[in-house]
């Protein structure tokens, strides 16, 4: 086992899970500027960026073999959590063509793919699988391609269909959500999924982002930063599992909340599919503790001045409104009121 990984950690009942050092600072901290609202905050996802988080296609870190465990046991559970619609075989396909692609280039110790014609090997070293198969047939799968190597890798994953004008979301793999259901919204459109989000749609921002995307192009993927917090390190805040974590929110108290209350930053990536012309859309959540925030003086400064300031349309939404004030009074300290540069 490489030793980068932390196998035993958890993201339920006990919550072993921890951030390094080196996992504090590679964290996509998502607010450039002190204040916050929704925009079409896109961008080339190619390697740089302001943390490490943001060097390869699809970032292992850490909590790798972690996730990839927990997810195994949302999907015992619940196997509908992964669900693709029958005409997006295609679009399987690609994915893990890309995914496995991905991870063999960027993180060669790791992962290795080798193809004679449609005869491939893959070998996932961290996970302990090598696996032959014929690319195209799912039969010499254990499961369907996109199952497959969204078990493999960290975040959730959507695939939307591309027709009428619009995008449909057609299959995911969702595990780690921040409270929204892939079973409800499966065969939705890009407006309809996005239904429930304030303000937003009076600022154009869904029109203009569904027209970015409609033109995405094959080999020039983009990224955003989403973000909320979330009591626990927990991944699964489904709304299939609201009785597990909704009552967390009542239990944030100024002694535990520098533990207890985290940052939730989705890293999202947008993919358009080479064969199907579908877009793979990954949401890569990062949680980092309050406390952990606040030993970065910038960030600490920055998120205080985000929450204390966030519109109670966002505050509701997002589902801070019982404990956003306990997190701002942590913070309060911590800001001199200082200017801050733009920028992370
Ligand atoms: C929220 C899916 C792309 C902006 C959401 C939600 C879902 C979702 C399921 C939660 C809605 C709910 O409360 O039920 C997707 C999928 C995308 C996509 C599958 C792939 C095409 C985008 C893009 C933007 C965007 C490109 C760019 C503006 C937002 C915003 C929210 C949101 C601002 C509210 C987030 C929050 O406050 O936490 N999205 N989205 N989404 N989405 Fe998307």
């Amino acid at each position: 086992m490489n030793q980068r990984f932390k196998p035993a950690e958890t993201f339920r009942r006990d919550f072993t899970f921890r951030n390094s050092d080196e996992a504090v600072l590679r964290f996509p901290f998502p607010f450039p500027e002190d204040s916050y609202m929704y925009s079409v905050n896109i961008e080339p996802h190619t390697p740089g960026g302001p943390t490490a988080a943001f060097q390869a296609a699809f970032d292992v870190d850490e909590h790798y073999v972690a996730e990839c465990a927990e997810r195994a046991i949302v999907l015992e559970e619940d196997p509908g959590r992964c669900k693709v619609l029958p005409h997006m075989m295609a679009a399987q396909w690609d994915t893990l063509e890309l995914i496995m692609e991905s991870l063999a280039r960027d993180y060669p110790q790791d992962f290795s793919l080798t193809k004679e014609g449609t005869n491939w090997v893959w070998e996932n070293r961290p996970l302990g699988i090598k696996q032959s198969f014929v690319f195209g047939d799912a039969k010499t799968l254990p499961c369907e391609p996109f199952e497959y190597i969204t078990r493999q890798a960290q975040g959730d994953f959507t695939l939307q269909d591309q027709r009428e004008d619009n995008l449909f979301v057609d299959g995911g793999m969702v595990t780690t959500q921040a409270d929204w259901s892939l079973e409800f919204n499966i065969g939705m459109t890009f407006h309809e999924w996005h239904g429930p989000v304030p303000l937003a749609h009076q600022l154009g921002v869904f029109d203009r982002a569904l027209k970015f995307l409609m033109r995405l192009q094959y080999g020039q993927p983009v990224r955003r930063l989403n973000w909320t917090m979330t009591i626990n390190p927990r991944l699964d805040t489904s709304p299939e599992n609201y009785p597990l974590w909704g009552t967390d929110r009542t239990t944030l108290t100024p002694e535990n909340v520098a533990e207890k209350a985290f940052l939730r930053v989705e890293l999202q990536t947008l993919f358009r599919l080479p064969r199907s012309n579908a877009i793979l859309f990954g949401i890569r959540c990062y949680l980092l503790s309050v406390g952990d925030i606040a030993r970065v003086e910038k960030w600490g400064k920055r998120l205080h001045r985000v929450l204390r300031d966030l519109p109670t349309e966002l505050q509701d939404y997002k589902g801070l409104t019982r404990y956003r004030q306990t997190v701002v009074d942590y913070l309060a300290p911590l800001d001199d009121g200082a200017m801050l540069p733009s920028g992370i």
